[in-house]
């Protein structure tokens, strides 16, 4: 096969209007769904070798369902050598030995479906692991080989090439180019990887690869999966320039994304104007999206695309997401949202309206693997960009009791938005970022890369407790675990919360619930004023939900309360609290 050079495009450029057949119903049952995150190696171990697996989440399967989620989406389970957890992947039709194998997927699969849970894997296809085949053959192969072709390789700059072809920086920390050791031993080209050394960028212009995808696709289609969440799902075409490139201020690191100093609109941090980085967001990555929405257009049911696109402002987001690309979007925007009432009203409005202009539900989020959890992340009383984490020596400690407070009381407001909203295993439980593992625990590359300048994203990866008096907390039956679990997570443990009025466990099934049987997640929200400015409050269908993210207590309406996220006394509505009211 002659393949082309990824300096010329093989992509149609972008277009407007998408084609006929591909135009969603708009009754999927991914426009309203709540999709629980499993981080497998932290949720359930069957095995006790510290590391969750597969049939772990099997055996957990009626927690969850019995929880009222919708849907659980799985980060990375395939064949890895795990030098970022997963999300580099050596083998993409096979489960990693860690997990357990194709055989327990099939079991988990079959099990989720019997109890009426759909079930997300986790595509990563920006990247590979450098230890897949197609990476070992491109450093066998000689330049300008088709096997070099399908990685991003270049000469160096400078005297024999000893530097890096531009400037660009790998979002854990360093250059993102690797310099290699030609077969015969002497200095080879660079390769690019936006993250670790070893997690090599493919070249999404080559052909060949895109049909690699269609068919590992197929291969999970073909075995059940209800779709795929898409990881770096903006970063897959490059300027073929390659131009240097300096980022105008500190980007998030998953992303182009910047925070201000309220933890707002990240899209106000940066003028909108601002040019995309030439890593990120370049308009060719459309026509990969049309390709995979056509492939899961092959089979029956209601598949679902879900990006991760950092990407700002928001009305560029929903692009990702027109008809005939990919379903859903996370809303970061969103999730780095101040608990502040005029920032949250903004940034809801602005989430709806951009995704509507393309037929699409927004999504709601509040934590996942990558994030300081909320349950501490709301309390931060100084800037913390993505990626950094928080460690023992880290500014603005949040104070605990206070972002549990406000973490009840935004995911309160979370799940009665309509759309689509995603829960992080152990948020259910109000666990907070794990701040004291010690540095030998730490396994994150940021903080490697960093060289232990930002702590990185452990600390939200800890294994979660199920029973407080037993080994692990119930996470496995010997006690080990792949990262420390804190000394004082009895509380939080699900059997200690099991039934308890007031709990965050009851309060997640609470909503969960009424979710559910008001059919928020398919309604519209009307605006209701009246109650200050540090009031958020909204109608949708016959639910009124007010949250209070100020210091003052405001005076509730007469009417049936169904939820709230602290006990009320006497007709107020204390600082951080939500409430949900039924006609
Ligand atoms: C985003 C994933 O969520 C993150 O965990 C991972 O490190 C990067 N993409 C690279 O795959």
């Amino acid at each position: 096969m002659t393949l082309e050079s990824d300096t010329e495009s093989t992509a149609p450029a972008d277009r407007e209007e998408p084609s006929e057949k591909l135009v969603t119903t708009g009754s999927e049952w991914w426009r309203s769904a709540v999709i629980y995150q499993v981080y497998p190696r932290s949720f359930a171990d069957s095995t006790g070798d510290g590391v969750g697996d597969l049939t772990g989440i099997t055996n957990r399967l009626p927690a969850l369902a019995e929880l009222g989620v919708d849907a659980v989406w799985l980060s990375p389970f395939f064949r890895s050598p795990q030098k970022d957890a997963g999300y580099d992947v050596s083998d993409y039709c096979d489960v990693d030995p860690l997990f357990g194998t194709l055989e327990d997927f099939d079991r988990m699969l079959a099990a989720a479906h019997e109890t009426g849970l759909k079930v997300i894997a986790d595509m990563v296809p920006n990247h590979t692991s450098d230890q897949h085949e197609w990476f070992q053959a491109a450093l066998a192969a000689p330049e300008g080989s088709p096997e070099r072709d399908r990685y991003l390789f270049r000469d160096g700059k400078g005297k024999n090439g000893n530097l890096p072809p531009n400037n660009w920086e790998s979002v854990f920390g360093g250059s993102m180019w690797t310099r290699i050791t030609n077969p015969d031993g002497s200095p080879g080209q660079w390769y690019l990887h936006i993250f670790d050394t070893s997690q090599p960028d493919l070249n999404w212009r080559n052909p060949w690869v895109r049909e690699q995808f269609h068919d590992i696709l197929r291969f999970w289609l073909d075995r059940g999966v209800d779709g795929f969440r898409v990881d770096v799902a903006h970063g897959m075409i490059k300027d073929p320039a390659f131009p240097d490139y300096t980022p105008p201020t500190e980007a998030g690191s998953m992303g182009g994304t910047a925070i201000d100093h309220d933890g707002v609109l990240t899209s106000m941090a940066v003028p909108e104007e601002t040019p995309d980085p030439p890593y990120w967001a370049q308009p060719e990555v459309h026509q990969i999206w049309r390709e995979w929405h056509e492939v899961l257009a092959e089979y029956e049911g209601d598949r679902v695309l879900c990006a991760e696109a950092w990407v700002d402002p928001l009305e560029k987001m929903a692009l990702w997401v027109r008809p005939d690309e990919m379903s859903q979007a996370f809303n970061f925007d969103y999730m780095f949202t101040d608990w502040s009432a005029p920032a949250q009203r903004r940034v809801i409005d602005r989430s709806i309206s951009a995704f509507a202009g393309v037929g699409a539900p927004s999504t709601w989020v509040l934590s996942n693997h990558d994030v300081v959890r909320h349950a501490s992340r709301l309390a931060l009383t100084t800037e913390n960009p993505q990626g950094a984490g928080i460690g023992p020596k880290s500014a603005g400690q949040p104070d605990r009791v206070l972002g549990l407070r406000r973490a009840r009381a935004a995911t309160s407001l979370m799940l009665a938005l309509p759309g689509s909203s995603y829960v992080y295993q152990g948020e259910e439980l109000g666990l907070p970022e794990v701040i004291d593992l010690p540095d030998s625990a730490r396994q994150d590359p940021t903080w490697f890369r960093t060289h232990g300048e930002k702590y990185g994203r452990d600390g939200c990866r800890v294994p979660i407790p199920w029973e407080a008096h037993k080994p692990a907390y119930g996470f496995n039956s010997t006690g080990n675990s792949w990262l420390p679990q804190p000394d004082d997570w009895a509380p939080y443990a699900r059997d200690s919360q099991d039934g308890v009025p007031g709990s965050t466990l009851e309060l997640y099934r609470s909503a969960l619930r009424l979710r559910r049987e008001h059919g928020l997640g398919t309604g519209t929200i009307e605006w209701v004023t009246g109650y200050g400015a540090e009031v958020v409050a909204f109608r949708n269908g016959d639910i009124t939900v007010i949250a209070n993210t100020g210091e003052v207590a405001v005076e509730l309406p007469v009417g049936d309360i169904v939820l709230s996220s602290e006990s009320i006394t006497g007709g107020a509505l204390p600082a951080d609290t939500t409430v949900w009211i039924a006609d």
